[in-house]
């Protein structure tokens, strides 16, 4: 047991039951203001409440010393000094650590040089057809190692467990061959063993049509894959936009995902009105992801669906193309999710910060919009609302405290500032 006192400001309280945001209760989150939180030995959220409530005998309580014991206040303590460690936030704001629902961080060094043919002018759409992008890093992951891989995707966690993040979904994607893919998958299980934060993992063998192969002779192996493929992840994902897979081979790829028992998570309408969205919702997507380029009928389509709308503000940024249309999918009673995106070609940071300001400075989310965006609806959307992203009794504990004086609006609004005084992964210190 453990208690962290003195917070200024606890934020993210959601009630227990609650696995998403919708429409206008995207608006709030429960906060307390001169809060404690109680973390129980198995790394869950045991309790919280107001400083004030406490004994007004032991003002500080749970502090340790000069306790009650010590005072002789015993019999006016009602409440017990807790066993355990105790942690003072001297004043810091404590929040739900981020959820990043969309990466693909297993990748083999880096696009640098493609960064430099975007500088001078070639979109993402030119640089694929030249056999860049997604077949570049397909190519390097095919020349590293498995363990190399692993070095370098650990690096990647490491980072972002280090800017807030506790929970993280990681796609295959740079395999497109059976060898390669089942590589990225094995790489992705070992991440999942050997970190603290909560990882899910999905198979994205179809993110572009792998070398040797026709069109239609590749959609047939993700296919083929797939039973191999189900017995290392957790979800199965689609790149379904133009230039890469229509929603015919998409629908195909989430047939037999489901007699795989994977549900699907969707690449849609980053490059263009794809269908993508509509597919995933028939197939009980559990997010459709990107979402820059959208019309009203993809709105429609999302209504009443338990299909997350995911946003990737990282990739309008870096790509310069279109920031989805947040506001109005939130105005229409939808939720949203945030994520990072985290790749070499099209996001290559995994700073969930840095997404939370985009969302606001570029698609004018309130900072509590974006809080539940980047918390709650994003571990929605990766199937783990009931276990983290809010500070619920019984939820794990994965907080971000922040150093003091901290608000949550401060947070996106001076978004270079370091505001991280530790991070707690179920419960520990993480960073
Ligand atoms: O989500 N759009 C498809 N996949 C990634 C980019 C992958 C890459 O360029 O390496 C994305 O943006
Ligand atoms: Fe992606």
């Amino acid at each position: 047991m453990k208690t962290i006192i003195n917070i200024g400001e606890l934020t993210g309280i959601v009630p227990e039951g609650i696995l998403r945001k919708e429409g206008a209760a995207m608006s709030d989150t429960g906060t307390l203001k001169g809060a404690w939180l109680r973390i129980a030995d198995d790394g869950t959220i045991a309790d919280f409440g107001l400083m004030s409530d406490q004994n007004p005998a032991c003002r500080l309580w749970p502090l340790r010393t000069g306790g009650a014991q010590d005072s002789g206040q015993t019999e006016t303590d009602a409440s017990p000094l807790p066993d355990g460690e105790q942690i003072d936030a001297g004043g810091g704001l404590v929040m739900p650590a981020f959820c990043d629902s969309h990466t693909h961080i297993v990748y083999a060094g880096s696009r640098e040089g493609e960064f430099i043919d975007k500088i001078n002018g070639l979109s993402y759409e030119q640089i694929a057809a030249r056999g860049g992008g997604i077949l570049n890093s397909a190519d390097l992951l095919h020349r590293t190692a498995e363990d190399e891989l692993y070095g370098q995707a650990l690096e990647r966690v490491q980072e972002m467990m280090s800017k807030g993040t506790a929970a993280i979904e990681i796609k295959s994607g740079y395999g497109l061959n059976p060898e390669d893919e089942l590589k990225m998958l094995r790489v992705i299980r070992r991440i999942k063993e050997n970190v603290p934060a909560t990882i899910r993992s999905t198979f994205l063998g179809a993110h572009a049509t792998g070398r040797g192969y026709t069109h239609e002779g590749y959609v047939q192996e993700v296919i083929d894959m797939m039973p191999r493929a189900a017995a290392l992840a957790d979800f199965v994902d689609v790149f379904c936009d133009e230039g890469f897979f229509t929603p015919d081979d998409t629908a195909r790829i989430l047939e037999a995902g489901a007699r795989s028992g994977l549900r699907p998570k969707i690449h849609a309408n980053e490059l263009a009105v794809s269908g993508g969205v509509q597919v995933g919702v028939k197939y009980g997507a559990l997010s459709v992801d990107h979402l820059e380029r959208t019309t009203d009928a993809e709105i429609d389509a999302l209504k009443g669906s338990g299909t997350m709308p995911t946003m990737l503000p990282g990739s309008s940024f870096f790509l310069g193309i279109p920031f989805a249309r947040a506001k109005e999918f939130i105005a229409a009673s939808l939720g949203i999710a945030l994520a990072s995106d985290y790749n070499p070609g099209s996001s290559p940071m995994g700073d969930m910060r840095f997404v939370m300001a985009l969302a606001c400075i570029k698609m004018k989310l309130t900072p509590v919009q974006a809080l539940n965006a980047t918390t709650l609806n994003s571990a929605y959307a990766m199937g783990i609302s009931k276990q983290t992203g809010s500070i619920t009794k019984g939820k794990r504990a994965d907080l971000i405290l922040t150093y003091p004086g901290w608000t949550l609006n401060r947070i996106p609004y001076t978004y270079q500032t370091p505001f991280i005084k530790s991070v707690f992964i179920n419960g520990e210190t993480a960073a």
